[in-house]
């Protein structure tokens, strides 16, 4: 039996940081969970997403998992120093790895960053971009209407090239040559960004930026067997089915609805 990757997410976003790790290991079993009774994360509080990213982190670590990727960036702006205290495999976030890519590709070091309203306000990726470039001038912008907009299937309709330019006409006028796309749904609306911001403006995406750093820490081991993906959701596995096979392409085959509350409590 392999050990798995396990990897979580508020929801059916984080399946872009899936389908990108997927592709650069393709023999590694893979565990994705979504958290989908409790989406969106973005605009709950820190301590909210933290008691849920330990929960969703609990049930995969179960899974007997190697390695734990942090898909959500609401969950990785907050939770990962609180994650890294319930085991010792590698606990890895999406901030540090799509920020060191932001840097590498900023020649002029204005560099954009989009999310949901948590992740932004936690500052999460201004800090780690200016730890990593001090002289890097940070614009940061919450797009909460790209979330829904996405799990809608809206990506190609009128109104999300509105919405695009709405938020991120600040962005233009900043002259920033760099985006982060800070948040799991965000580069299904590349192409509709990409249009508005237009080609000189470098897109940071966290699911390429994950896999790639993952490939640095882990050797891809080829055993000659595909490897096994399961997937696991708290809520509606049909809604969660069919947005995935929109993301990944091809239907899912082994998905389970699982319960992560097992006691309530009042403060
Ligand atoms: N997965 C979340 C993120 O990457 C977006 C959806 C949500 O708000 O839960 O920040």
């Amino acid at each position: 039996m392999k050990q798995a990757i396990g990897i979580f997410d508020s929801g059916v976003g984080g399946l872009t940081v899936f389908k990108a790790i997927r592709q650069a290991f393709p023999h590694q079993d893979l565990i994705y969970f979504g958290d989908t009774a409790r989406v969106p994360y973005g605009p709950k509080s820190p301590n909210t997403i933290i008691e849920y990213s330990v929960q969703n982190a609990r049930f995969l670590l179960q899974q007997g998992i190697k390695t734990l990727i942090v898909a959500c960036n609401t969950s990785s702006s907050v939770a990962i120093p609180h994650l890294k205290k319930l085991s010792k495999i590698p606990i890895i976030g999406v901030i540090d790895p799509g920020s060191e890519i932001a840097v590498r590709s900023s020649k002029n070091k204005r560099i954009g960053v989009i999310g949901t309203e948590g992740t932004i306000r936690s500052m999460a990726y201004s800090k780690a971009i200016k730890r990593l470039e001090p002289t890097a001038e940070v614009f940061s912008l919450a797009c909460p209407l790209f979330v829904p907009i996405v799990e809608e299937g809206w990506q190609d309709h009128p109104i999300a090239l509105k919405i695009v330019q709405e938020y991120l006409k600040p962005m233009k006028d900043n002259d920033i040559d760099t985006l982060v796309l800070g948040c799991t749904h965000y580069p299904l609306l590349s192409h509709v960004i990409r249009k508005y911001l237009g080609d000189k403006v470098k897109l940071v995406d966290s699911a390429d930026a994950i896999s790639e750093h993952l490939t640095e820490l882990m050797p891809v081991e080829d055993d000659g067997q595909l490897g096994k993906d399961s997937f696991f959701v708290s809520d509606n596995e049909d809604k969660f089915a069919s947005i995935a096979s929109r993301i990944l392409g091809k239907d899912l085959d082994a998905l389970k609805r699982v319960r992560l509350f097992e006691s309530w409590f009042v403060d």
